[in-house]
């Protein structure tokens, strides 16, 4: 799988190791930045990384920052992005099958290296359940149209 990731300072610790760890699966992985832990703007970052994937030229993205937060504020912005912050593999399954969701965002500073690899792999791996889950997930993308009035009363 093609894989966008990023940080910030605050998530810059875990982003080599979390590359390493996807090249070992087989995983193209484009680092997006940053290259040192000087201090930046995670949603240059987030940005960066959501419209990679929105483009189609990553199959999933993965950003780290203090909380994960504010990347997925950020990412989460971008028309065709569904991102979420992750703390557990069981959320990390449940976004992939429930809400589809394409770009992972973790925590640098709350979450260990070990757990994170464990949420990253999960969430490379769940599909998307389809079914009943396809519709709301429709709906949730309906909100980057801008044409979308809101629903009825
Ligand atoms: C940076 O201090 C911190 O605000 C950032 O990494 C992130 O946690 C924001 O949501």
């Amino acid at each position: 799988m093609r894989i966008a990731i990023a940080s910030d300072h605050a998530g810059f610790i875990q982003k080599t190791p979390l590359v390493e760890y996807l090249q070992s699966l087989g995983h193209e992985v484009r680092d997006f930045g940053p290259s040192n832990e000087d201090r930046v703007d995670y949603p240059d970052f987030a940005d960066k990384v959501a419209r990679a994937v929105a483009a189609g030229q990553a199959d999933r993205g993965v950003l780290i920052c203090g909380t994960g937060i504010g990347m997925a504020l950020t990412a989460d912005k971008i028309a065709g992005i569904r991102a979420s912050v992750i703390q557990t593999p069981e959320f990390a399954h449940l976004f992939r099958e429930h809400n589809n969701g394409n770009v992972l965002c973790i925590s640098g500073r709350f979450t260990a290296l070990d757990l994170n690899k464990q949420i990253v792999e999960e969430f490379l791996t769940t599909e998307f359940g389809g079914g009943r889950h396809t519709g709301r997930v429709e709906k949730i993308m309906r909100e980057d149209d801008a044409n979308f009035c809101g629903v009825a009363e």
